[in-house]
């Protein structure tokens, strides 16, 4: 190894573990996912879950645990060999779907874990503690779809090794909508994309809210948030909320900044996002793209 080229010791090493929480029991999509998990509702013909695990694998985080539930057991075949079906596409002689199918299992080195109960984010987030030991790990909702044009989680990473402590994602949103969210309280940085987080509250309505950043789905967490999750009580909704834990680490003095993302991000949990994400990702499809574009003119004229 060059001089140049040596690791800089003062500095955090970058992430390179993934906690996917995915045990939510959905009520927002019923009755659609009663039995289907709503991370594998297809956005055109591949899960959603599958297409943040591919963003988490792009970022270099190749060690990946999900924190599943009762319920969520087909989360596990998809990512599974299917050897009777790769043999019969294979008999086909379909190389396309038999490549589809490996490569979702071939994805990354993936672990599994189960919450027993869904008593919220946070409780989720405190299943991965020994998966995750003394590291600093990203966490990626199974619902938070981010277009791969965009690249978030690859900015949070790089922020997080040059500033140290947590990074969460934040995204400006209406102050009418901000009581759907957790709200950042922020003071500015020498980077414009970057702010240092003061407070955190979640979903406070419209007239307290001390912004109009809302936190988004993707977080890179020091171990030290597990410790604060223990100490952390139930919160809105009697659950054990991610941003009560990320709040008490700003109280003990630990630094939490924020990435303001400009780009795409569907919340594919809720039916209007979910349906905007496949119009958005179908139409820019090289396969069926032209032609649902040509369909969709003539339905928003008025004609199909
Ligand atoms: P959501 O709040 O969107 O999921 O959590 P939910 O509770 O399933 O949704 P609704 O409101 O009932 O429709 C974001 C992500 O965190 C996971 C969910 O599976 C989802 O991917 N989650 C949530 C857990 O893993 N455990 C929980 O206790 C809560």
């Amino acid at each position: 190894m060059t001089q140049a080229a040596r690791p800089d010791a003062s500095r955090p090493a970058a992430a390179r573990k993934a906690v996917v929480p995915v045990a939510g029991l959905g009520t927002r999509f019923l009755p659609a996912t009663k039995a289907v998990p709503k991370e594998l509702l297809p956005v055109v013909d591949k899960p959603a879950l599958q297409y943040i695990v591919e963003e988490a694998v792009r970022a270099g985080l190749s060690e990946l645990l999900m924190v599943t539930g009762r319920g969520k057991e087909a989360i596990a075949e998809h990512f599974d060999r299917q050897p009777e079906l790769e043999a019969a596409l294979e008999k086909k002689g379909d190389a396309a779907r038999l490549s589809a199918v490996r490569h979702s299992s071939q994805l990354a080195q993936m672990h599994f874990v189960r919450q027993g109960d869904p008593q919220g984010l946070g409780h989720a987030v405190l299943q991965a503690a020994s998966f995750v030991g003394d590291e600093t790990f990203a966490v990626l909702l199974g619902d938070d779809l981010i277009d791969d044009r965009d690249r978030l989680l690859e900015r949070m990473l790089d922020v997080q090794v040059g500033r140290g402590g947590s990074v969460v994602a934040l995204l400006e949103v209406p102050r009418s909508e901000i009581s759907k969210y957790g709200c950042a309280s922020v003071e500015a940085t020498s980077e414009d994309d970057v702010w240092s987080l003061t407070d955190l509250v979640e979903k406070p309505s419209a007239d307290v809210a001390p912004s109009n950043l809302a936190v988004i789905g993707r977080y890179v967490l020091s171990p030290t948030i597990f410790d604060a999750l223990r100490e952390t009580g139930p919160g809105a909704g009697g659950e054990i909320q991610l941003t009560d834990g990320i709040r008490a680490l700003i109280r003990r003095g630990e630094p939490v900044h924020g990435v303001v993302f400009r780009g795409r991000r569907y919340d594919t949990g809720d039916r209007l996002d979910y349906l905007k994400a496949i119009v958005r990702l179908a139409v820019e499809r090289d396969d069926i793209g032209p032609d649902f574009r040509t369909w969709l003119d003539g339905f928003v004229a008025g004609g199909a």
